[in-house]
């Protein structure tokens, strides 16, 4: 049987491409008098995307002060995208006593009220320190009314909760063990289960240097642990900051680009930690209606804060979902709802005069995001993820055995 040699048969098909290109080529300089420079084929969306992804990986793999300056509106106070400063590990001992002191607490059901929910139920490590429910399962399983953010990077915060009502972690931990749908449990009877307990009583000595645990000390361990919990520089973008050029996807620097710019996320956020820690009504109040929670309202009472939310940090985001304070959208839905420019309320003709009718945040606008777009900033956002982390709970101290 007659077999080509594979160079031929290689050859004869290069020629034939050559002709088909060349007939195109004639056809296409016949059609058109102006003078781009003559191509072969047109390029597809595809190989235009990728050009634009090279384009933008010299510009954002050079120094920040040649970044494309960020689309934010004027009274922004706008900081750039960057690595998380971690604090230096501690060394002392005593420090050290505390975290660790912090930790068991935080993984000690028997401190609540039913003896089965233990911080950790809620802010699981595996789960980004989230625990992937649109909204909790609390006490008696009743579920919460809102989504469990993420502790990473709580060190930074400045406020805690979706309504900021926590002025520290300290108030913030004392405001969980008393609330009947989270702990439900008293200081009084947290500190009657640690102090009953000889293997807690040597780890406040050893931590606080006090034979009788105190509130005081109690919240204060929890909140050293959570400190503890900050970004760790192992996520793409990250790597990409660090000179990694390749680190990021073509996807991922359009991703970028976009999230700087054209989508105007740094309007809200922005910094390393991709927070400004404010608050902003972005139309998910549900006013008037029966998921209605209306945010920084209920804490300040300030009718201009009716809606709003603090902006979340998207360190590590895509492990966190489902999204938003009532945990109801997933990164679609989140990228769609962006795109539309949020959700705009009506005011129903009885809500004419309505003084706490929220206001939409002036910096969301319509943005008409193509799919490939809603691709890039979710690559982005996929950039942000750390590794994963496994936390062992802790060996638990034996309760009541204090002899007191
Ligand atoms: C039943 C689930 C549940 C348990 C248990 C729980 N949390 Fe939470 N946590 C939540 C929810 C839900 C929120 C948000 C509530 C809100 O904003 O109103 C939250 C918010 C927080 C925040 C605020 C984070 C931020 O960025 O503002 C911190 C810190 C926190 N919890 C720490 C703890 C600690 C410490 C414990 C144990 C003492 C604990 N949580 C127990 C569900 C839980
Ligand atoms: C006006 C300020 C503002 C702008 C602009 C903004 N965000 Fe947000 N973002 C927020 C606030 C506030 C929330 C929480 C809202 C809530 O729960 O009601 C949020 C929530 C999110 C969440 C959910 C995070 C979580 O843990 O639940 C994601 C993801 C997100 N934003 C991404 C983006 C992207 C991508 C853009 C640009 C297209 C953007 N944001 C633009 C303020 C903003």
């Amino acid at each position: 049987m007659h077999r080509e040699l594979p160079h031929v048969a290689a050859m004869k098909h290069c020629l034939r491409l050559t002709l088909i290109t060349l007939i195109l080529t004639a056809c296409r300089s016949a059609e058109t008098t102006s003078e781009p420079a003559p191509q072969v084929t047109a390029p597809t969306m595809t190989d235009r995307a990728a050009t634009e992804a090279a384009r933008l990986r010299d510009i954002y793999a050079g120094p920040q002060s040649g970044w494309p300056a960020p689309h934010v509106d004027a009274d922004v106070v706008h900081v750039e995208l960057g690595r998380v400063d971690r604090p230096a590990r501690a060394t002392d001992p005593r420090a050290i006593a505390r975290i660790e002191l912090g930790q068991t607490l935080f993984f000690d059901a028997r401190l609540s009220g039913t003896g089965q929910m233990a911080c950790a139920s809620c802010h699981d490590a595996e789960l980004g320190w989230a625990d992937g429910r649109a909204t909790s399962f609390g006490h008696g399983f009743q579920p919460l009314p809102r989504n469990a953010p993420s502790l990473l990077n709580v060190a930074f915060g400045t406020s805690f909760f979706w309504d900021g009502r926590a002025a520290s972690l300290e108030d913030q931990a004392l405001a969980v063990f008393e609330n009947a749908n989270e702990m439900h449990s008293s200081m009084d009877a947290v500190l009657a289960s640690v102090r009953s307990s000889r293997g807690y009583r040597e780890q406040f000595k050893a931590a606080w240097n006090e034979d009788l645990p105190t509130l005081e000390n109690t919240l204060r361990s929890i909140a050293a642990f959570e400190r503890t919990l900050v970004s760790d520089g192992s996520s793409a973008f990250d790597d990409f900051l660090g000179g990694k050029r390749d680190a990021l996807s073509d996807a991922a620097v359009r991703g970028l680009h976009l999230f700087r710019t054209e989508a105007r996320c740094v309007n809200c956020h922005n910094g390393p930690l991709l927070t400004d820690g404010k608050f902003h009504d972005l139309g998910l109040s549900y006013y008037g209606r029966k998921l209605q929670d209306l945010g920084r309202y209920e804490v300040t009472r300030d009718p201009a804060d009716v809606g709003r939310f603090k902006t979340p940090s998207l360190r590590n985001v895509m492990r966190t979902g489902p999204y938003m304070h009532n945990g109801l959208f997933d990164i679609d839905g989140v990228l769609n709802m962006y795109s539309a420019g949020m959700v705009t309320l009506k005011r129903k003709p009885e809500q004419a005069d309505d003084p706490l009718f929220p206001t939409k945040s002036p910096h969301l606008k319509e943005l008409g995001l193509d799919a490939q777009k809603k691709g890039d900033l979710a690559a982005f956002m996929d950039a942000l993820t750390e590794r994963r982390r496994r936390v062992r709970p802790p060996a638990m101290p034996a309760l009541g055995d204090a002899g007191e």
